[in-house]
Parts: C-alpha cells; sequence; structure tokens
C-alpha cells in the first residue's frame, strides 16, 4: 500500500524519509547543561525506531532560561561537542535530527513534574527568573518574575542566535523554536502576561515583536539550507486561532517553515472553549493553520494509532505527526505502524541487525499479510 505518512517530506536541505516525529521531551537528566549518557541511550533508541525527525528536548539559550537544575543548554561554546554526540547517534539511528530551542521564562526554576509539592525549589541567588511582566505563575509557591528591561531582551534575541550558531555547528538540521505552553516567547505574545508599555507590548504587533526578533537572530546563524519550526499554542486563554493565523503569516515573512501546533499552558488551567484533552485533539488546529495560511504544519497530541496518523496526512489536515508519549510506551512506534499500514518492506528504517530479525519474526506467520497483520497476540496466531 502506498502510505502518506511513509512518504518522504523534504523541506529546504532537510530531507526526512517520513512524516514521523519524535515529539521534544525533557528528561530533566543535563548536568550544567550537558547530556548524558541517558540522553544517548533515550534518543539513539527512538531514532532506531524508525522517526524520520528526532527533536531533542528543550534545550535553553540563557543559562538563566532553564525550566529545571537538568535542562540541557547550549547557552556556552562547550556544549556543542555533547550536542554532536547526540547528532551522531540519532543520524546513526537514519533520522534527521533537530533541537528545540527554549527560554523558560516565568516557568524557569522549577522541579521536575512528579517531585513532591513541599519540594523546595532550587536556589534563586543566581538564577533571576524573567518575565515580560512581574506576573507569576497562578500555582503556589510559583517563583516570581523579574520585569525584563529592554537590556534583557536585547540580550536575549542575542542568546537564541547564538544558541543556533552552536545547534549549527553540533550539526542539527532543524530548530523548533518554543514559543508555546507558557514560556517566555509565549508570555510576550499573551496579553494576558504581557502588560509592558514599551515596543515590545500593547498592541499584538508590538507583543510579537521578540518572536520575531528571534526567528531572525537565528536565521543570521542558521544556514538557509536548514529548516525553522515554530512551537505555537494555537488557542489559549484569551488568544483564539484567529490571531495565531495572523502571527503565522507574518512568521511566514521570516522565513519559517513548519509551524508546530499546540495548545494552552500559559495558566496551567484548561481553555475555556478548547476540546477537552482527548485523542488528535489539537489535530483541528494543525489542519486550520495549514488551510488558512498555506505552511506547512505539524500535529501534536494524542496522535496514537498507525490509522489515525496516516488519515492526518493523507487528509491533508497536517504535513508532519510528531508524537510524545506514544514513543515513550513503544520506541518502535514507526516500524509498527509501516508494518500495520502495509508498507512494503516496514523494517526498511530500522538498523540491519533489527531488521532482519524482525522480517524473520513476521516470515513465520505465513498466513498474514502484513497489511491485516495486527498485534501478534493470541488470538492472531493461536
Ligand atoms: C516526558 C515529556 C517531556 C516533554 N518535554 C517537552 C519539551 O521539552 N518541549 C516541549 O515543547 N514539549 C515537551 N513535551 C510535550 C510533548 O512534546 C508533546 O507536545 C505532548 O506530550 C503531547 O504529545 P503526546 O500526546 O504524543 O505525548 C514533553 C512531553 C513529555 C511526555
Amino acid at each position: 500500500m502506498t502510505s502518506h505518512l511513509f512518504s518522504p517530506f523534504e523541506i529546504r536541505g532537510v530531507a526526512l524519509r517520513n512524516r514521523v516525529v519524535v515529539s521534544p521531551m525533557w528528561q530533566y537528566l543535563g548536568v550544567d547543561g550537558a547530556p548524558t549518557v541517558a540522553h544517548t541511550v533515550h534518543l539513539g533508541r527512538l531514532a532506531e525506531g524508525g522517526p524520520g525527525l528526532t527533536i531533542v528536548e528543550g534545550t535553553t539559550v540563557d543559562r538563566r532560561g532553564r525550566g529545571t537544575v537538568g535542562d540541557l543548554g547550549l547557552w556556552q561554546d562547550d556544549l556543542v561537542p555533547g550536542h554532536a554526540g547526540l547528532v551522531d547517534i540519532i543520524r546513526a539511528g537514519g533520522s534527521v535530527p533537530g533541537i528545540q530551542l527554549i527560554h523558560a521564562g516565568r516557568k524557569g526554576r522549577r522541579n521536575p513534574p512528579w517531585a513532591p509539592e513541599d519540594q523546595p525549589v532550587p536556589d534563586p541567588a543566581d538564577w533571576p527568573v524573567l518575565a515580560p511582566s512581574a506576573i507569576p505563575v497562578p500555582v503556589p509557591g510559583a517563583a516570581a518574575p523579574e520585569a525584563m528591561s529592554l537590556r534583557d531582551i536585547e540580550e536575549t534575541a542575542h542568546s537564541w542566535a547564538q544558541a543556533a550558531r552552536r545547534a549549527r555547528d553540533a550539526g542539527y538540521d532543524v530548530i523548533d523554536v518554543q514559543a508555546a505552553h507558557g514560556y517566555l516567547l509565549h508570555t510576550f505574545l499573551s496579553p494576558l502576561t504581557n502588560r509592558r508599555t514599551d515596543a515590545y507590548g500593547g498592541s499584538s504587533h508590538n507583543r510579537a515583536r521578540l518572536l520575531i526578533e528571534v526567528v531572525d537572530a537565528i536565521r543570521t546563524e542558521w544556514p538557509d539550507d536548514k529548516a525553522l519550526f515554530v512551537r505555537l499554542s494555537c488557542v489559549d486563554v484569551r488568544w483564539g486561532l484567529d490571531r495565531t493565523v495572523e502571527l503565522v503569516r507574518e512568521l511566514r515573512c521570516h522565513a519559517v517553515d513548519v509551524i508546530d501546533c499546540t495548545s494552552g499552558g500559559l495558566t496551567g488551567r484548561p481553555t475555556p472553549d478548547a476540546p477537552a484533552v482527548g485523542y488528535g485533539y489539537q489535530v483541528p488546529y494543525a489542519e486550520q493553520v495549514r488551510v488558512q495560511t498555506g505552511s506547512p504544519t505539524m500535529a501534536v497530541g494524542m496522535i496514537v494509532h498507525a490509522r489515525q496518523a496516516e488519515e492526518i496526512v493523507a487528509c491533508g489536515r497536517a504535513d508532519l505527526v510528531a508524537l510524545g508519549r506514544e514513543l515513550l510506551h513503544n520506541p518502535n512506534w514507526p516500524l509498527d505502524a509501516a508494518r500495520k499500514l502495509g508498507v512494503a518492506d516496514p523494517y526498511a528504517a530500522a538498523p540491519a541487525r533489527t531488521a532482519h530479525w524482525l522480517r524473520k519474526r513476521d516470515e513465520s506467520f505465513p498466513g498474514l499479510a502484513p497489511s491485516t497483520m495486527g498485534d501478534l497476540d493470541v488470538a492472531t496466531v493461536g
């Protein structure tokens, strides 16, 4: 069968073998910003499972912009070699290496999400939490952010450019700019968290200024043949899809290639008029952004089944599908999906040492055509 999900995707000089993307996933295991062997295991395993693109977790552009102590960073040059190692392991798995860049803003200086509520947060002494306005996240114990000075803003835009240069030197092919989920760039966009009265606040044009400066700054260091994605919360409190569409039209004029469509995160409360978290709940945003702006999009959020993902791409609802938790559940999800969709030689994306044995495994059930083969459970093979 011809699969849309398993068709190649090209953007600028970047060629993906299929449309399945590893969504960025913080591991909270960095040591002073540097990756560890745990990152190598995590990303190497995911890349070997067959995705077209593997996006490394949110990696901080400025040390002050860390979310937690264990965040990865690219805030100084000596962090590049560790990332070059991650690039190598992702490429060895046949996937294209991408990286998400982030500044956590007012969501900085926190504990990992599973930490007990009474666990003290890291010492604020050398870790100021910065935001457009001094408005904390509305949860008990959240750090009180400082409103950024114009100098802080200028330094921040510069730090994104420098991190992009380091990402380039490490060998990444895709940057995903985290401008969603309540982190720094998102809080500049939103009227809820941006009460500035200077050129970075007020009108929606002014509130988008930092994001536009950041993507422009990145492009000064990020080569023309490499791709630039921006992750946006397409709907959130006091922010509708119409505003996202306007912003995406502007971003398209600033060499942004793909919009990574997510939602929420600004207050931690559900958005009032958004669908509840559930099966493919954010796909309509990717579809609407794609239809209304002509921009390629990436859908994410509870994309679970091979046929669901196939339908998203086949029906033009998104160009790429990103998976997070489903890949933690089954790092071989892309190989498994290719088999379930009846792709010829579904294990072609796997390393030879794995593909050989998976093909033999399938041959052990000669009565079952790959396209009809579900999970090899007792009912199927008994
Ligand atoms: C362990 C974990 C870590 C995550 N870390 C990040 C991150 O670094 N940056 C980000 O933008 N989203 C992060 N996310 C959100 C995912 O990228 C994704 O958008 C979300 O999990 C929805 O997709 P899913 O339903 O397939 O998991 C994380 C999610 C998980 C489960």
